[in-house]
């Protein structure tokens, strides 16, 4: 089977060892409000703050070929024209790797005994990347070549740079330096902002006017400019500036040259913006310049990077007896959290940055995956969220990163929303202990003077569920739950309009056991939480807990499995009676996981009616048989080909709440089988069917009822990331903050030997050795500041 890379573990690594991967394997850069997606071909674009307004790179989504557009150098030695990553030119390489690390990537291109690497990164104190670009001339001959850089500028909104160009065409402004290219469309006006491509050297030649640099009628990968070995020197004054700088180079045998780049992003004062009228204020760029204007300032910059990732990942090390396991939980499944973390679901290669803000649902699972790697940023994403509720507990679905103001287009009313910030909060509060938090004074609306505490939108969020059930005594599901692609409440026969916001019917009743089980569990944490405030809402909070654990044992279960829903005339989703759509996941994950009915055995039966329908070869498929035509009582779900997305994909997101159900029931080789089936560092033997990244979850694999089972989708940004963290750190290793310590309590195979952890918990170091002997058991180590190094058999 063909292979495209492998891991390097003690690098911290995923190294791509050839170019023409079956789908762009990308990385980010950045940990402030400064990021960039860089493919394993140097492919992608960066922006500050928001991927929509603040897009810095041009980059066409689903272009022909495929990722066009990023940060191209050219190298014209001779006749020969080549790029280090490969792409655009795709001259073939004599050598070529890509390794993708934390916070950078590095890619190496050698052709005709010139080598050519170049390390990508975003540096922690600057709003820019910089790109350190080294050439070793490895042949015995002299080298006299042009070396090119290039970029293509966005004009900031991503959204109306694709569609305004009656505008655009004209807007488009630059100003040349000697060793600088600056982008100023609209700085005029009300922009504040401009970017910059500066190097540290004067260049020789320089284009910013892209037809000139390209030819009108070639493409990246045939500059006109380059297949001359010149420069046009041309200045852009509307159409579409970019920045391409021209070097000439001699190489003797054996020597090397490094030049740095720097592509930057800088805000002025409104009252600074010029220098002189017209010309901008490029005091802050220069600033920028001048910190990476030598190797030994990259060099420190870079280790200063390698030094935060060092840090963080610090924090939960395993080591265990299973490679896969500790490179997944070691490395890249808390990358991904935290990149996750940073971009929401706004920006990858299946996320075009234009679309989606912030998801009030999705950020506060997000917090599970960071809260004890960054719980200071964990705090103030969970008073933001809260921010946007309304003072019913009713939320906005999304928020803008760039506002923090509720999205009015996307509406609210998903049932399960509110019952998320409790999630996110006790998450927090069980890592950090901080319970002032709940003391926060928070508006509603962001309306100014309608602040209440934290603690008071818990309850309204609460309350805002337990008051709204339908016939059943069950969850309402309003416009949908966690499956948003389940429209119960109304019914679109127009392709014209989108499920996610098409007005509901007035008075729906359709009723969910997803929150119905997410409810349970959540009440549960809740009341707790409440106990240890002393506070007297917790005894209304259990009752309604009980009520709604007694209506799913008399209306939630089907006698193998927990229903999925009753839709809007009463009818049930997800049962025997059913002829589509039988069986589905989340109701078993949640309501297992809330152990609703685990005395009466409903919980272990939940699960093996998911191991006997739900599970297939890469995974458990979100429902079953997949509804095989559209059917608009049920909605979006149904809108998407059998095996596919909701309609019968494996959603990994929801393939943990098994997990962690099968956890919770002690059935500890379903757990990891299941957990083994979704993570990538286990299954990449096929790299060519699974498409996508060997090193991050994807939200969607196809499932078993799809043309190509296994081909995976829709990889980084989804909350598999939190989910699977959860899992694997709490309930397969066992290590489970809680308010006064850690709870001991694995549930992995014996066969997987003894293993050893070192959790930074707070003020504390714990170094626990786990001997598994016979399980399952538990161990409480209460919370103590200081190193603590203890063995623990179960
Ligand atoms: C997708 C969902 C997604 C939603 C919101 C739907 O088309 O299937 O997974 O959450 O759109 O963007
Ligand atoms: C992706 C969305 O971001 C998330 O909010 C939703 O729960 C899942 N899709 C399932 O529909």
């Amino acid at each position: 089977m063909d292979s495209f890379g492998h891991f390097d573990d003690a690098a911290r690594e995923y190294v791509i060892t050839r170019p023409d991967t079956p789908w762009p394997w990308i990385n980010y850069m950045g940990t402030g409000d400064f990021f960039s997606l860089i493919s394993n071909t140097a492919g992608g674009y960066c922006f500050c703050r928001d991927a929509k307004f603040r897009r810095i790179l041009r980059y066409r989504y689903n272009g022909v070929p495929m990722d066009s557009g990023g940060r191209y150098f050219y190298v014209k030695d001779g006749a020969n024209i080549w790029n280090p990553g490969w792409k655009p030119c795709k001259t073939p390489l004599d050598f070529y790797e890509c390794r993708h690390g934390m916070g950078y990537s590095r890619i190496t291109g050698e052709k005709d005994g010139l080598r050519a690497e170049v390390l990508f990164f975003v540096p922690l104190d600057h709003r820019c990347e910089v790109h350190r670009l080294k050439l070793e001339n490895r042949s015995g001959r002299t080298k006299k070549i042009q070396l090119y850089s290039f970029v293509e500028w966005c004009l900031w909104n991503a959204a109306t740079d694709m569609e305004n160009f009656q505008r655009n065409l004209s807007t488009g402004e630059v100003e040349v330096e000697p060793d600088a290219i600056y982008h100023k469309t609209e700085y005029r006006e009300r922009r504040n902002h401009y970017a910059f491509y500066g190097v540290n050297r004067p260049f020789a030649g320089f284009d910013t006017d892209r037809e000139t640099f390209l030819g009108m009628y070639n493409g990246f990968d045939a500059p006109v400019q380059v297949l001359s070995g010149t420069s046009g020197n041309s200045v852009a004054h509307g159409w579409s500036p970019v920045a391409a700088e021209r070097f000439d180079l001699e190489l003797a045998p054996g020597a090397a040259e490094e030049l740095i780049f720097v592509l930057g992003y800088v805000e002025n004062p409104p009252e600074a913006k010029f220098e002189i009228p017209g010309v901008i204020n490029k005091a802050q760029a220069r600033e920028m310049l001048a910190a990476y204007a030598t190797g030994v300032q990259v060099d420190a910059a870079f280790a200063a990077l390698r030094a935060y990732w060092d840090d963080l990942l610090g924090r939960f090390v395993v080591a265990s007896t299973v490679p896969e396991l500790d490179r997944t939980v070691n490395v890249w499944n808390q990358y991904q959290c935290m990149i996750t973390f940073f971009m929401s679901r706004s920006a990858s290669y299946f996320e075009s940055g234009i679309g989606r803000g912030m998801g009030f649902r999705d950020s506060n699972q997000d917090l599970a995956g960071i809260v004890h790697l960054i719980p200071d940023r964990a705090r103030q994403r969970i008073l933001d969220i809260a921010a946007t509720q309304f003072p019913d507990g009713g939320c906005y679905h999304q928020y803008q990163p760039l506002t923090k103001r509720g999205n009015n287009d996307i509406g609210g009313g998903f049932g399960d929303d509110p019952l998320w910030l409790i999630f996110g909060t006790v998450a927090y509060l069980k890592e950090t202990g901080d319970f002032s938090i709940l003391d926060e004074p928070v508006p509603f609306d962001n309306v100014p003077g309608s602040e209440v505490t934290l603690l008071e939108h818990l309850k309204i969020s609460f309350r805002r569920v337990a008051t709204n059930l339908g016939p059943h005594g069950l969850t309402l599901i309003g416009r949908a739950d966690w499956n948003d692609c389940l429209n119960l409440n109304c019914f679109s026969l127009d392709p014209d309009e989108s499920f996610q916001t098409t007005e509901n019917v007035a008075g729906g009743k359709a009723e969910s056991l997803m929150i119905a089980g997410l409810f349970v569990a959540e009440g549960k944490d809740f009341a707790e939480l409440l106990d240890r405030l002393g506070d007297a809402a917790a005894s209304g909070v259990r009752a309604a807990v009980q009520a709604m654990e007694d209506a799913v044992k008399e209306h939630g279960w089907d006698g193998e499995w927990f229903l999925r829903a009753y839709d809007f005339d009463g009818r049930k989703i997800g049962s025997r009676e059913c002829e589509e759509g039988k069986v589905f996941i989340e109701s078993q994950g949640w309501c297992a996981m809330a152990r609703i009915g685990a005395a009466e055995g409903l919980c272990d039966k939940a699960l093996d009616a998911a191991v006997k329908y739900l599970e297939c070869e890469h995974g458990l498929v979100l429902n079953v048989p997949a509804y095989s035509s559209y059917l608009y009582q049920y909605g979006e779900i149904s809108s998407y080909p059998q095996g596919y997305k909701e309609n019968g994909g494996i959603f990994c997101h929801n393939n943990p709440w098994v997990i962690i159900a099968e956890a919770m029931a002690g059935r500890a080789d379903d757990a990891w089988r299941h957990y083994c089936k979704i993570t990538p560092a286990f299954g990449t033997a096929d790299q060519a069917l699974r498409k996508v990244e060997p090193y991050v979850f994807c939200q969607m694999v196809a499932g078993k009822e799809a043309a190509r089972p296994g081909e995976g989708k829709n990889s980084w940004l989804t909350g598999t990331a939190a989910w699977t963290w959860k899992c694997v750190s709490e309930f397969i290793l066992g290590v489970k903050p809680q308010y006064d310590g850690l709870l001991i309590e694995p549930c992995i195979p014996l066969d997987k030997g003894s293993y050893r952890i070192h959790r930074r918990f707070r003020e504390a170091e714990y170094d626990i050795t786990i001997r598994l002997v016979g399980g399952p058991g538990k161990v409480f180590i209460p919370y103590a500041p200081g190193r603590h190094v203890l063995e623990v058999e179960l």
